[in-house]
């Protein structure tokens, strides 16, 4: 079931609910944000979940630690919505749900284009070198004892880095930018989503495989990484992700195990 009331939806949403498991699309031409626009409809989505909520156009996008998300026409914009009773996964495996969905990205995105060097940046950043394609926002909800999570992903495909405000472009890059074409974002949506069901599944079925592989392709590991939490920066070797998630960061001082923050510098 797809609810578009658009008359020049750019989406294919017979066909994404045709080869994924989502129940539900809310599409609009225009939103301020994926995430939010799931928050406020999150009853009605959960009864219809999995679900998602789809826009080609986002005006006031957000990013990880309330940071602004920048995104132009021709990026695919979307959140993922889903019970959290429905997912195969222990409360303390759920922090993995992050991980995850950074992975899901990077197979969908090779599927597209399998010689493509693209790596992680913990915690799901999806980058090319050391660009930035893709960004991902997990957020987690409650609703009438209801629980959701909502996995919320900006893809830089068919827009150009050459709009957006400098200090973007500088440590960004698009699909469109690398290729120099553009792609299907129908077909990408679809790959995004029966991969990201995938990895979710990998984290009940083979845990270790999931984060060894994160930690495979996290570009951050053997550099020296300066990550923010809130008013504090640590500065250190990184190690790599631990059992939980984390990102381990060694300083003469002593070994750090961060949970959350945002990588602000790595060498
Ligand atoms: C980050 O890198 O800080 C996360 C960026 C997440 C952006 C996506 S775009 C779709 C969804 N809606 C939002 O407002 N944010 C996420």
């Amino acid at each position: 079931m797809a609810k578009a009331r658009s008359l020049q939806c750019t989406f294919d949403l017979e066909r994404i609910v045709a080869d994924t498991d989502v129940r539900y699309i809310e599409y609009h031409d225009t939103l301020k944000s994926t995430n939010t626009t799931a928050v406020e409809l999150l009853g009605p989505l959960l009864d219809n979940a999995p679900a998602v909520v789809l826009t080609p156009k986002q005006t006031a996008g957000r990013g990880r630690k309330g940071n602004p998300w920048w995104s132009s026409g021709g990026a695919l914009t979307f959140s993922w919505v889903v019970n959290a009773a429905d997912l195969p996964l222990t409360s303390e495996r759920r922090p993995l749900i992050s991980l995850a969905a950074g992975l899901a990205v990077r197979d969908a995105l090779l599927d597209m284009l399998p010689n493509c060097p693209f790596v992680l940046k913990w915690p799901n950043d999806v980058l090319i070198g050391d660009r930035k394609v893709c960004g991902i926002l997990v957020e987690q909800h409650a609703v009438a004892q209801r629980q959701a999570v909502i996995i919320g992903i900006g893809v830089n495909v068919n827009n150009s880095l050459c709009d957006a405000p400098m200090e973007i472009a500088q440590r960004a890059t698009s699909l469109f930018d690398l290729e120099g074409h553009s792609f299907d974002l129908t077909s990408l949506l679809i790959l995004i989503l029966q991969r990201l069901r995938l990895r979710i599944n990998q984290l009940t079925t083979q845990p270790r495989l999931a984060l060894a592989e994160t930690n495979g392709h996290n570009v951050l590991t053997g550099r020296i990484v300066t990550l923010q939490i809130g008013d504090t920066t640590i500065t250190g070797l990184c190690m790599g992700i631990d059992d939980e998630g984390q990102l381990v960061l060694q300083t003469e001082q002593q070994v750090h195990r961060c949970a959350s923050g945002i990588v602000v510098q790595w060498n």
